[in-house]
């Protein structure tokens, strides 16, 4: 089984070229439609602060197949819930698939450990890594980033209730009605990771490169690695509609504490809906976002801008 597919004729340009939105010529963000693969290898050695990231979680998701079975609303990896009470509920990938299969675990670990290399050269010495896991694929991902030469520097435990898991043995469910076959997840794994300094210590790696730490929310208080920030809010869903879309406020976390230098550079390789770029925009760091699916890129283009004027809005609203 290889999950690992090359990009597909879907998935690439008409003669193979990168789009890049004019959308928004005084933003500070440039969107880019094609594979990031392809994009890392166009970029200069050193020349990215930090990459704040929502991988798919097991790679095959996202492949083409897969996305056409969850538009049209039937199963493969995907598992598309019942309605509720009139509600319908949001589609999640089926993890154990993968992490049943040894074949599975290899291919995502051999995906994640040739990205993490590409990721590697291009980030300035002491740049950070920031990057959504799951309980059941955050060891195989940070053993593969490790070995492509990154520093496991923690993992950042976002409190979330989620439907994974809890569930009594299936097919017997009366009969072991005090069980659960895994636990019920209540937090989400970001694995933090840093290329190694190049300077002997952090604080001359950060005269040197304007990286090397992570930024305090405020001077009198430490970055800290346990968030309580549940499910995205539907009036953020409204404007974006990913299947995966992450809240707003915990982007905004992430890509404060991962670029130190307000003059950084950030990179979200996998854009989705655009969240990470709409919070960098919305904090004025420069980003950069790559998304390879025509459907997301084109949502994306769309939606940033009102994910940036959603946030201002409400920052002007708590201040008024
Ligand atoms: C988990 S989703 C990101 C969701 C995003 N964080 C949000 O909140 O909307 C991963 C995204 O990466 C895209 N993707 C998958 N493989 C890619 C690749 N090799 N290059 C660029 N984008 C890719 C998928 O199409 C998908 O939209």
């Amino acid at each position: 089984m290889n999950q690992v597919a090359e990009p597909t004729s879907r998935h690439r340009l008409p003669g193979n070229k990168m789009r890049v939105t004019k959308d928004d010529p005084k933003g500070l963000y440039k969107l880019f439609h094609c594979d990031c693969m392809s994009w890392i290898d166009g970029q200069k050695e050193n020349s990215v602060d930090a990459i704040v990231t929502d991988p798919p979680y097991a790679v095959q998701e996202y492949e083409i197949s897969e996305l056409d079975k969850l538009r049209e609303g039937r199963g493969g990896i995907w598992r598309i819930p019942p309605s509720f009470d009139g509600a319908k509920r949001q589609a999640l990938p089926r993890f154990s698939i993968i992490n049943d299969d040894a074949a599975a675990r290899q291919a995502f670990s051999n995906f994640f450990e040739a990205w993490g290399r590409k990721a590697l050269r291009i980030l300035k010495p002491g740049g950070h890594i920031i990057i959504a896991s799951t309980q059941l694929l955050s060891d195989c991902l940070g053993r593969a980033l490790r070995d492509a030469g990154f520093e496991r520097r923690g993992e950042l435990v976002r409190l979330v209730s989620t439907l994974r898991g809890g569930d009594r043995p299936k097919g017997a469910e009366k009969e072991f009605s005090g069980l659960s076959v895994t636990p019920r997840s209540g937090w989400e794994p970001w694995g933090i990771y840093r290329k190694p300094l190049s300077e002997k210590t952090v604080a001359q790696n950060l005269r040197k490169w304007g990286t090397g730490a992570l930024r305090r929310p405020e001077d009198d208080t430490p970055f800290v690695d346990v968030v309580s920030i549940g499910r995205t809010p539907k009036d953020e869903r409204i404007l974006a509609g990913h299947p995966s879309q992450k809240p707003l406020e915990l982007m905004e976390i992430l890509v404060r504490a991962a670029v130190p230098n307000p003059k950084g550079l950030l990179v979200e390789p996998f854009l989705g809906s655009g969240v990470t770029v709409a919070a960098a925009e919305y904090l004025g760091i420069r980003s950069i976002g790559i998304e390879r699916d025509d459907v997301f890129y084109k949502a994306a283009v769309s939606s940033i801008p009102k994910l940036v004027a959603y946030l201002r809005k409400r920052s002007t609203k708590k201040m008024g």
